[in-house]
């Protein structure tokens, strides 16, 4: 059976990819769910300087997923380079590496190209625009078609790496954000972040996160994140397309591939099942099989062709 997949010309070896922030800087998991068995693994968003996060606690399961405000803690680009980088590039040899970048101001996510198109191991970005844009007040970068499209489009002119987004449901027009960044060269567009959510401490009579509220991920997410990556791939057919939110099983990631989407992102389904990937590439196979489906392109964006 053939897995294989590609996000424009983007090669895959199958369509499943760990998500930003959920698979750490790729050695973490180790032998629970190796790198080289993913289509590829995007570690944690990277900004320019180390970033401790948000104020803890920072975590918390609600009804089929959990909320996290981590904050986009991470190392910092310098140490990104000089050890998670050749410590992921050691360990997996044979993985596939996405950097996701995270900046506040347009200048910090080009300086995070431009230094991070230097690493051999990097094969793609994906660029984490729910940010706050400084510039703008602290709007997200995702929620602004201006400075979406700006974003790309000047990314494009520094780096030859392929350039991912990843919108965020947190904007009325996921649509409108993706469009732009089609037109700007977006190699592809991934649909879509965590979805703003809280939740309350009754006997404590205060909210649970210390940031007070966060993204809400897992399978209570799945038909809003399926319905706007849908959306996208109805009014770009042609745009590469990767699904992300709330996949637990192979039958939710061939929902994804049904609306369009090349390949699939896994995050918090990992935390609780750690062979996630193996179940749904066994899924997947044996629904290519029953169906008579002999590549991903065959069935890929079927159901948006009513
Ligand atoms: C603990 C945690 C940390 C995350 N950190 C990041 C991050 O650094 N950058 C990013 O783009 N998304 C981050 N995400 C969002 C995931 O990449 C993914 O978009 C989201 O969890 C939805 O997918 P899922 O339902 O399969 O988890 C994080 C999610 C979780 C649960």
């Amino acid at each position: 059976m053939n897995l294989n997949s590609k996000v424009g010309s983007f090669e895959l070896a199958n369509p499943f990819i760990a998500a930003s922030g959920t698979y750490g800087y790729g050695t973490e998991y180790g032998d629970l769910s190796p790198a080289k068995e993913w289509g590829a693994v995007i570690l944690k968003s990277v900004s320019r300087n180390l970033r401790p996060g948000n104020v803890p606690p920072r975590c918390c399961e609600v009804d089929s997923g959990m909320i996290n405000s981590i904050g986009l803690a991470n190392v910092g680009l310098e140490k990104f380079m000089a050890e998670k980088l050749p410590a992921f590039a050691a360990e997996n040899p044979d993985a596939t590496c996405i950097a996701s970048l995270a900046g506040e101001t347009l200048d910090e996510f080009l300086y995070l190209a431009e230094n991070l198109s230097k690493a051999k191991a990097i094969k793609a970005f994906e660029l984490n625009i729910s940010c706050p844009n400084v510039a703008k007040g602290g709007m997200h970068f995702g929620a602004d078609c201006n400075a979406s499209r700006q974003l790309v489009s000047e990314m494009k002119k520094i780096t030859s790496i392929p350039v991912w987004v990843k919108v965020t449901p947190s904007t009325t027009d996921p649509v409108g954000v993706a469009t732009v960044c089609a037109e700007a060269g977006a190699d592809a567009v991934v649909a879509t972040n965590t979805i703003p959510a809280m939740k309350i401490d009754i006997n404590r009579c205060r909210p649970v996160l210390g940031n007070i509220t966060g993204g809400l991920s897992g399978p209570a997410i799945f038909p809003a994140s399926l319905r706007i990556a849908y959306m996208i791939h109805k009014a770009l057919p042609k745009l590469p397309l990767v699904g992300c939110g709330g996949v637990d099983c192979g039958e939710k990631a061939v929902q994804y591939i049904l609306a369009g989407c090349s390949a699939v992102e896994i995050g918090t389904a990992t935390f609780r099942q750690p062979d996630t990937l193996v179940q749904v590439k066994k899924f997947l196979a044996e629904y290519m099989d029953k169906m008579g489906f002999k590549s991903i392109e065959d069935f890929k964006g079927l159901a948006a062709r009513i």
